[in-house]
Formats: C-alpha cells, structure tokens, sequence
C-alpha cells in the first residue's frame, strides 16, 4: 500500500485531486467509483473547481457510487443522491446516464443489486474507486462483521450508525435502517483504491486498516488484500500508526530508486 501522509485536510484533498484527474486524462479511470460523508466534501470542492478552469473533463465518465440508504427517494435531502448532486454532480458535466446508482426505493432488492453489478462490469469495471472509511472502520456500509467477500446487497446498519444519523431526520421512524451498499468484494474489485481519511477520530480506523489484522471487524482492513491502494491521510488520522517512517521513505521513493538503479547498472557495465 501507499501510504501518503499530508498535514491537514486540505494537502490531503490537493493530493486526491491530483491523482483523481491524473488517472482521468490518462483514460485508466473513465469509470469511477465515489464514495459520501464530510470527508470527500474538499476534494468535491476541488473537482468542481478544477473542472470550472477546464483541468478536467467528465464528458466520457460513469460514476457509480457506493451506497444509498434504503427507504429515501433520490430527491429526499438525506439521500446520497440528493449529497452528491448537492456536492459535486450539479458542477461538472458529468452525462445523467452516466451517473449510476442503488435505487433505495427498489421493490426488487437483489435484482437491483444484480443489475448494479452488472452495470460495472457492462463498463470493464471500476478504475479507481474513492473511499472513506467510518471510526469502526467501515467502507461503503459494510458495518464491522460483513464477509470480506461481500457482494452488493442490503446491509443492516448497526445501533450507532442509526444513532448519528438522527440529528439529520425530524422524527426517529424516519432515520434508515438499512441500506443498499457494494460489498467489500465489490470494492476490492475496482482496478485501484484510494482510501481518504483525515482527523484524530479516524485514528484508530486507520491504524486497524493499515496495520492490524485482516479481520471482517474492520472492513477497511480488506485492503491489504488489494494490489494498488493509495491511503492519504493526515497527520491526525495517522497519529496511531506505528509504521511511519517506514510510509514517509517509501512514498513517492520511485524516481529515486530508478536513479540508484541506472546507477548500479553502469557500474555494473550493463547500460
Ligand atoms: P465521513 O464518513 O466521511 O462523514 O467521516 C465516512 C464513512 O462513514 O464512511
């Protein structure tokens, strides 16, 4: 994994930009893979600024995003449809039919998460998929217990996923119960992952993702499973991670290692 530790929110979200329009001039991510929450919320930011002095373009991109609740229609305010066209949609030009996602109002659940699937893999699959990641250490909504193998489906949200949620509901029968989200198997699916974490209460998240055991305890912890994941954290969100050095030698080292190779190899007589 790379690990990439910036220090504030704001480096962090420059970082992300970066690689999100670097992967979508180079046509590797014309199918990306979006995530909600307050984290995302700056690098959105970027993105639609981006795109407003023409660095970018969304003209020939899908998006399928990770989740959505179940029960709330796409125009209901608390809708992650209703986030994302609020966040980042509504800014870029981005084609409506090429916008995917879960229906929350399904009345055909798995022929809806079937189909979701299916739609991915019409497109040759997701190229980089942007993840957050919950202080349990969730990805998508696959709350701590699902199978690493999961696949999209309706998840169960736990007792304190419901309760952070109702501050944004009028009346508690209101607040979702469960959701549609892609599996863990699903997101390990993507060709490339990029994990964005930043604040001290992810610490503990991210320290059991990057360094603690692969368990279905902490979804995230899947990753290391995963051959190119990029992390971008900071300095908060790292603040428990005892590999550090280590990350901050390794990031971004490969200029430096073809140097000392081409090196090597003139000495050696062979260039
Ligand atoms: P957050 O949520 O970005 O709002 O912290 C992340 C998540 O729960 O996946």
């Amino acid at each position: 994994m790379n690990v990439v530790i910036r220090a504030n929110e704001d480096e962090v979200a420059l970082y992300a930009y970066d690689l999100v329009r670097d992967r979508i001039i180079h046509e590797q991510a014309k199918v990306l893979g979006l995530p909600t929450g307050s984290t995302p919320l700056k690098l959105y930011a970027r993105i639609a600024e981006g795109f407003k002095r023409g660095e970018i373009d969304f003209s020939d991109v899908h998006t399928f995003n990770l989740d959505e609740y179940l029960g709330l229609p796409e125009d209901h305010p608390q809708s992650y449809r209703y986030f994302m066209e609020e966040n980042l949609f509504q800014f870029i030009n981005l084609k409506s039919e090429n916008i995917h996602f879960l229906d929350g109002m399904t009345d055909d659940i798995g022929a809806e998460c079937e189909d979701y699937e299916a739609q991915m893999d019409e497109l040759g699959g997701i190229k980089l998929q942007i993840l957050g990641i919950g202080r349990d250490g969730h990805i998508g909504f696959n709350e701590p217990g699902t199978s690493l193998n999961s696949r999209t489906g309706y998840v169960t949200l736990t007792e304190g996923t419901i309760a952070d949620n109702k501050r944004f509901f009028a009346e508690d029968e209101d607040v979702p119960r469960w959701a549609l989200s892609m599996g863990v198997g699903t997101i390990l699916d993507a060709r490339e992952l990029l994990l964005l974490a930043t604040g001290a209460n992810k610490a503990d998240a991210i320290a059991a993702t990057l360094e603690g055991p692969v368990t279905s305890m902490c979804t995230a912890s899947a990753l290391q499973l995963h051959p190119d994941v990029t992390v971008v954290i900071d300095e908060a969100a790292a603040s428990k991670l005892k590999n550090t050095s280590y990350y901050k030698k390794t990031a971004d080292d490969s200029e430096a290692m073809a140097k000392y190779l081409a090196n090597a190899r003139r000495k050696a007589g062979l260039e």
